[in-house]
């Protein structure tokens, strides 16, 4: 059997079939149109998805876009197609046991829809978890509270012996950072950057943002635009921590002591000291070696355990039939 941890999100679709090696494609789809010609007599392809959709997002013209997850709910039954594509990529097309996650704070009719749509659309096995639930397991934290900052919303929650105690999906995530530097970096420089172009901007020391602007260069780099960074991080890692606070109101502190920064957002400069400083008190941060990638690692870990436990159980089960047989032969 194949274990596969597949974990899609609102940016980034990441999966994995081994546990450490993880591919990554943009969470996008295009359903192609039918043209009124076609002149290489080619089947038409009915759907893009992934870099190929990217690329025709940004090339062809009148074509919707998809993103099928969007502030926490899931929007589009194209969701199903980034799962495939992701099972096409990884080789394993048969006999797969697939672990994945939605946010937390879905609700119990989208998780047994998907549950039901993965499983007829692709013949699997499924095992649907709350994001964060990734990255614990990757971390082995059993007892503590992991907080996932993906693009478009930020996901915690506290478990107990790897059982759920509560959690929270917050609409906050990259994108309202990014949406406050886009606005501050058109305002000053005139130019309008890509979330790919701002996430290099902030994470490379020498990355430049160039473009052409009314027949002259303009160049932004880091240092430009790194005092407004910090003073909107500032704000956007408070305006977490508050809802997180809130969350872990009245718990008992052996539950918080280990916390889990992951997701894109714990990568972004200066983030991980900003919520050491603001935890100090209660607990210890710990951010995986690759926060973008965690959750997808720590569902395929979890697939192989419950993959192995079904495996188990369905022994035993067949065990203590043979054990009644047995007993019925003898009387
Ligand atoms: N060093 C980095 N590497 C990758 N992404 C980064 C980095 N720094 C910042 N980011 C940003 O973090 C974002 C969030 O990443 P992540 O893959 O965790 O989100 P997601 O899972 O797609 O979204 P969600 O969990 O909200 O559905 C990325 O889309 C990117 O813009
Ligand atoms: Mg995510």
């Amino acid at each position: 059997m194949r274990h596969i941890g597949l974990d899609i999100g609102t940016n980034y679709t990441k999966a994995t079939a081994d546990g450490s090696n993880v591919i990554t494609f943009p969470s996008l789809v295009v359903y192609g149109e039918e043209k009124e010609w076609s002149l290489k007599g080619k089947a038409e392809r009915q759907v893009y998805v992934g870099d190929e959709a990217s690329y025709m997002a940004q090339n062809v013209e009148n074509v919707e876009v998809l993103r099928p997850l969007h502030e926490g709910r899931l929007m589009h039954s194209s969701y199903i197609e980034l799962a495939k594509h992701a099972l096409s990529m990884l080789n394993a097309e048969s006999d797969r046991f697939v672990a994945t996650g939605l946010p937390v704070k879905s609700s119990k009719k989208e998780r047994s829809d998907l549950v039901d749509k993965l499983k007829n659309t692709l013949n699997c096995d499924v095992l649907l978890l709350p994001q964060p639930v990734g990255s614990m397991a990757y971390a082995g934290v059993n007892t503590g509270v992991c907080i996932d900052i993906g693009f478009g919303t930020t996901d915690v929650i506290v478990l107990a012996d790897m059982e759920y105690l509560k959690g929270d999906t917050l609409l906050v995530g990259v994108d309202k950072i990014y949406e406050n530097m886009e606005m501050t970096i058109r305002n000053r420089f005139g130019i309008t950057i890509t979330p790919e172009e701002m996430t290099k901007l902030l994470s490379e020391e020498n990355f430049r943002v160039g473009k052409v602007r009314g027949g002259k260069k303009i160049a932004v780099s880091r240092d430009d635009v790194i005092d407004e960074y910090s003073q909107f991080m500032k704000s956007w890692v408070e305006r977490i921590v508050n809802r997180v606070n809130m969350l872990l109101e009245g718990l008992s502190i052996s539950l918080v002591e280990n916390i889990i920064l992951t997701g894109g957002g714990a990568k972004l400069p200066d983030v991980e000291n900003e919520f050491k400083e603001h935890f100090k008190d209660i607990g210890d941060i710990q951010i995986p070696d690759d926060p973008v990638t965690a959750n997808a690692k720590g569902f395929y870990r979890l697939a192989k355990l419950y993959a192995g436990e079904e495996k188990s159980e369905a022994d035993a089960l067949e065990q203590e039939q043979e054990i009644k047989k047995k007993g019925r032969k003898k009387k």
